[in-house]
């Protein structure tokens, strides 16, 4: 049984044309595998590997360099804290307890109900207002108990 639906196959086989070389459009599937299961898993990575007729440990290679990749399943909201220097700086440590005590939640763990996962990350490019916070790839500013504690009332 495939890792994907006749719809998503049409989807990954459209990246696989996008581009003057196949291998160029290998991100953005990767993006949409991320999207429809909130993660990558070996299987979809091997599928996503025969589509775009490359090796497996390349596409694997791929999914786990890359932090916007997670093997395992995220949240259906996915939070980031980073961690860089200026947020340390800034604080990041306690905003992090902030996020394990409202959330309920361990960094890379899911709420159980599966709304919510929230992870340290590296640099987010966005050092003066440390310690930032992003929230499904969108950044929100500095992390504060204030913000964090709006993540519950996230659908
Ligand atoms: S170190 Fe946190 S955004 Fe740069």
């Amino acid at each position: 049984m495939s890792a994907f639906t006749p719809e998503q196959e049409k989807v990954l086989v459209a990246w696989t044309k996008r581009y003057p070389y196949p291998n160029m459009g290998l991100v953005e599937a990767l993006r949409s595998v991320q999207e429809w299961h909130r993660c990558v898993t070996p299987a979809a990575a091997a599928r996503v590997a025969e589509l775009f007729e490359l090796p497996f440990s390349r596409v694997w290679g791929v999914a786990t360099f890359f932090p916007s990749f997670t093997t395992k399943p995220t949240g259906r909201h996915r939070v980031g804290l980073c961690h860089g220097l200026s947020c340390s700086l800034a604080g990041s440590d306690k905003m992090e307890t902030c996020l394990e005590e409202t959330l309920g939640t361990k960094a890379f763990e899911t709420s159980a109900d599966g709304k919510l996962s929230w992870e340290p990350m590296e640099c987010l490019g966005a050092c003066e207002q440390g310690p930032a916070l992003l929230v499904n790839d969108r950044l929100q500013g500095q992390a504060t108990p204030d913000k964090i504690a709006k993540l519950k009332e996230l659908k």
